[in-house]
């Protein structure tokens, strides 16, 4: 399965990769999918600079010998490619299985252009069955479990993690999510949450393996 899986990864790492061209500023995702990309943009030997989603991506693209620059140096990102953990057909994303979705999020409100890339495991009809990351600053760890308590949620602490920005990571199990938009914009509200996993209307392509077939979905 997990074999099966890798495949479908790379050949959509390998579309992904073919859509960026010289000299773009890419932003470079976080986990096991992004991973086969950033490998495929080095063994192409692309001349990109990279803006990385996570310190483990950074270290990856530095081994890799890829160009990075700080995305605070940069004025826009041409192309981002990220993975996730969850997507539907309309292109609600639930990510942060990795714990990387606070920069992965602001590296996809600075591209221009948010590709997705995915094994067919990641299309589901509803998000949720995927407990939701949460990313808390810890002062407020409990506070944020009441509210999201509240919100119908249970929480579980990612024990021994902390993100890259010293933060923690809920994974909260809200069931299945009706209407993503609206529990993105619940959640926004909460006070010392500073993140969570729900990508709304930010990518714009999904690039999708599927046995030996390519499936895309465009928003
Ligand atoms: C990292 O924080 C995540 O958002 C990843 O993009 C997501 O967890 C997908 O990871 P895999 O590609 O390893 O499944």
């Amino acid at each position: 399965m997990t074999a099966q899986k890798d495949k479908e990864k790379q050949a959509a790492a390998k579309v992904a990769a073919g859509m960026i061209k010289d000299g773009q500023v890419v932003g470079l995702g976080t986990g096991s999918t992004a991973e086969f990309v950033i490998r495929e943009i080095a063994l192409r030997g692309l001349r990109i600079t990279g803006v990385p989603t996570s310190v483990r991506t950074a270290r990856l693209a530095v081994t890799l010998g890829i160009p990075l620059a700080d995305i605070n140096s940069v004025e826009a990102i041409d192309i981002t490619i990220d993975g996730a953990d969850e997507f539907t057909p309309e292109l609600y994303l639930l990510k942060g299985g990795g714990g990387a979705f606070l920069r992965e999020k602001i590296v996809a409100e600075r591209t221009l252009r948010e590709i997705i890339i995915a094994d067919s495991s990641k299309l589901v009809a509803q998000l949720g069955a995927f407990r939701l990351p949460i990313e808390v600053i810890p002062f407020a760890q409990r506070y944020v479990e009441q509210q999201l308590e509240k919100l119908g949620a249970s929480c579980l602490l990612r024990e021994g993690f902390v993100t890259d920005e010293g933060n923690r990571v809920l994974d909260a199990d809200f069931g299945l999510i009706g209407d993503p938009a609206a529990l993105a914009l619940e959640l926004n509200n909460i006070t010392g949450l500073v993140a969570h996993g729900l990508f709304i209307n930010l990518a714009d392509t999904v690039i999708m393996g599927k046995g030996a077939e390519i499936v895309r979905f465009n928003r």
